[in-house]
């Protein structure tokens, strides 16, 4: 294990550390440490939770898009079987505005500033309206069929394209200018030896985890535990806690198994009306939602109309970059969805426009969804580059080489590292980009049409600042780190664990990892694809920590007695001074020496400053085959390649899959995923997974998934995160691939048959 010095205490871009390049347990293709538990049935899900004496909620939802209840008559669900509670906004508790996620990423856990139940004004179809509560889960949603409102019905908003003169720019789009302009794009692409000017369209979209959200509380003694399908719980326990005006010990949240979020699972009312009926009924509760309440009031992928307008020399420069659009959004919701960070980034360009707008409409608000904007965005950027490298006569990935910035264009700074030429180049040597046919429709397998399309792949680097972790090592020379982090299904703990065994020294039999309840050290979210990376940062603040405790306690009759801590690095389960085998001592000869059972640390990961030093940003490219059934405009997908330079991998297996997830899910909003929303009265369609379509098994191809796996100096272990990029661009390379295959070019997500065929 020795060999390379390790340096504990990590300060971004300044401190090699001996772990950004070493092989071992870090970057093996390890399985998942959680696997077991779920393939054998005994990790127990949030809904699985069976507390003595637990009651169920159901709720009774709007069925109108704007207006006011004028009358709620509850009188048949009070008196109906087994019911326990019927709260609406006439006898709630007073709540205050939950914390949101957008104004404050650290302690904000909701997307819908409005508290539930809270007046009679509704703001969309689908809003809830009552909580049934009852003695059985049957019980409660019989009952919540009964309760009847009366409405003062309003000209609802829900028609973004009817709405969309009136969009305006919002303060800000995620700290950044909702408006961007360099030169006079305009002015230019008119000018422009080459140009394209093309308008393009995307849906509501759903998450669809296959775990429905969920809550369950239980009471210990006066304390409420809230079990939680989460990917924020340090944050949900805060806001609740301050919505509630309760005790800061009163409330604690676990959420130790997630399946599946895409970022879905946040603070939304079925947590808090949860918190309330128990409170009030002195009982364990549980809410488990339906799905078509799932579909009604978590969110969601929001719909975005957007032109993409390019200029290029002759030499396919570009002169001009346009981006522009506007997003729906809630009435009352301040997160303007971020389809223009891929622009900001990605091309070199001598003028440049980006515009963001912002329609609120009455519909629920919409919620992050992977890669939530990238995902979108890159759908019509990456359309709009294939549509003029065709126009131009060149090959899509040499326009894109060409355009290629020395530094970030936007910021002007340095990038941390930034290998997309170099993943053009092996994904389409894996893909075998060569044999495409520049002009569309050549290729054809009887009357199944072939085409090859590509597209670039782009997500922001992400970190959270003050995330801690607390390292717990034991005389029998066992390791644990405990955060309040989230387990959704990505490999999280896995990692940890592997990192945790390299840079300690052990093996990873020895790390268990406790995560997944607030009473935790506060983890970060597990959003932006940052939460592996902002707990790395934290076990370095703590592994410095340890080595300087373990040197104290070591003392003048260890081996490593007057050892500077610069001197000591972590080996074979316990302290050696760097390149001196004699001068060693186990952990467990320290902690028995000081006669000592355990020694506790705790880590915290500095504020992003590398983020002020440098561009950070992870890149890739996707390459896909397509057949168009020329009589049907079937489209099925057939091959599929991502290339990806997301830093340092830090497990092969895992990454992978999340990679093939990403594509998967790309697929799914590529070529059929829609939610369907009827403007005449604001309300959801097709609620449901049998009509909400997503990829299944025979949908996907072989997906061929390759990385870098060089480590960005700036960020911590060289990792920037991998969760998300592998969704972005995927749009854009099939629908690129069904325009090689038809010459017809699809512009309106999702890229269904009825399109191709008009
Ligand atoms: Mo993600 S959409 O930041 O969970």
């Amino acid at each position: 294990m020795s060999g390379v010095p390790v340096v504990e205490r990590w300060e971004p871009g300044k401190t090699p550390d001996g772990l950004r390049t070493r092989q071992g347990a870090l970057g093996a293709p390890m399985s998942r440490l959680d696997g077991p538990l779920k393939t054998s049935g005994t990790a127990v899900f949030t809904a699985e939770t069976r507390p003595e004496g637990m009651c169920y909620a159901f709720l009774a939802t709007s069925t109108i898009a704007a207006g006011r209840i004028v009358a709620l008559d509850v009188d048949a669900a009070r008196r109906a079987p087994g019911v326990l509670l019927v709260m609406t906004h006439e006898n709630a508790p007073t709540l205050g505005r939950p914390d949101l996620f957008v104004e404050n990423p650290v302690d904000g856990a909701a997307f819908n500033p409005v508290p539930p139940l809270q007046g009679d004004r509704i703001d969309w179809n689908g809003q809830p309206i009552a909580m049934v509560v009852a003695e059985t889960l049957e019980q409660a949603e019989y009952a919540s069929r009964l309760v009847v409102a009366e409405y003062a019905i309003e000209d609802g908003r829900t028609d973004l394209d009817a709405l969309l003169h009136e969009a305006e720019p919002p303060d800000s789009v995620l700290g950044e200018p909702a408006c961007l302009a360099q030169g006079d794009a305009e002015a230019m692409l008119d000018a422009s030896a080459y140009s394209i000017d093309a308008d393009y369209r995307s849906p509501r979209m759903a998450h669809s985890a296959i775990e429905i959200h969920a809550c369950t509380v239980v009471w210990r003694g006066t304390q409420m535990v809230l079990h939680d399908a989460s990917q924020l719980i340090g944050a949900s326990r805060k806001a609740l806690v301050k919505m509630f005006d309760l005790e800061d010990d009163a409330l604690h949240v676990v959420s130790p198994f997630v399946g599946g979020a895409f970022g879905g699972k946040v603070l939304w009312d079925h947590q808090i009306l949860a918190i309330a009926g128990a409170r009030a009924l002195q009982r364990p509760l549980r809410m488990l939602l339906s799905r078509e309440d799932v579909s009604r009031f978590t969110g969601g992928r929001t719909e975005t109309r957007q032109r993409v307008a390019l200029g290029a020399d002759e030499e396919g420069r570009l002169t001009a970059l346009i981006h522009t659009g506007t997003v729906a959004n809630a009435m009352h919701s301040t997160w303007p969805e971020q389809f223009s960070f891929p622009a900001r980034h990605l091309y070199a360009s001598e003028t440049v426009k980006i515009e963001q707008r912002v329609v609120p409409l009455h519909m629920m608000p919409p919620a992050p969804m992977r890669a939530p904007g990238e995902a979108t965005g890159t759908f019509a950027l990456e359309s709009a580059l294939d549509e003029l490298a065709a126009k131009i006569g060149i090959d899509p990935i040499a326009l894109r080489k060409r355009n290629e910035p020395p530094r970030d264009p936007s910021s002007g700074l340095a990038f941390s590292s930034r290998r997309l030429v170099e993943m053009y180049d092996r994904g389409a040597e894996r893909f075998g980009w060569s044999q495409r046919s520049a002009e569309p429709g050549r290729h054809r397998d009887g009357r199944w049409r072939i085409g090859h399309g590509m597209a670039t792949a782009y997500y922001p680097y992400i970190r959270a600042p003050g995330a801690q972790v607390g390292v717990v090592l034991g005389v029998d020379g066992c390791l644990t780190l405990r955060s309040s982090a989230h387990e959704m299904g990505m490999g999280t703990v896995t990692v940890q664990v592997q990192h945790a065994a390299e840079r300690f020294g052990l093996p990873v039999s020895a790390v268990a990892f406790e995560y997944g309840d607030s009473r935790l050290p506060a983890g970060p979210a597990a959003g932006g694809s940052a939460q592996t990376v902002s707990l790395l940062a934290a076990v370095m603040d703590a592994a410095g920590k340890l080595k300087d405790a373990l040197l104290r306690l070591a003392g003048d009759a260890s081996p490593l007695a007057g050892l500077q801590a610069d001197d000591a690095e972590f080996r074979a389960a316990g302290l050696g001074r760097v390149g001196d085998d004699t001068r060693f001592e186990t952990f467990a000869a320290i902690l028995a020496r000081a006669g000592m059972d355990q020694i506790a640390v705790e880590g915290v990961g500095a504020a992003p400053g590398e983020l002020e030093a440098r561009s950070m940003h992870s890149y890739g490219a996707q390459f896909c085959e397509v057949c168009v059934h020329e009589g049907t405009g079937e489209t099925r997908v057939t091959r599929f390649v991502g290339a990806f330079d997301c830093g340092r991998i830090l497990n092969a297996r895992t990454a992978a899959s999340q990679f093939r997830g990403g594509i998967i899910m790309g697929l799914g909003l590529a070529l059929m995923e829609e939610v369907q929303f009827d403007p005449r009265y604001g309300r959801i369609m097709n609620p449901s997974l049998g009509e909400y379509h997503i990829p299944v098994h025979l949908d996907v191809p072989e997906i061929d998934v390759i990385w870098s796996d060089v480590p960005d100096a700036f960020a911590p272990l060289g990792a920037r995160g991998i969760g998300e990029i592998s969704i972005t661009g995927v749009g854009a390379a099939v629908a690129n691939a069904i325009y090689n295959a038809t010459g017809r070019r699809i512009r309106d997500l999702p890229l269904t048959l009825d399109k191709i065929m008009r």
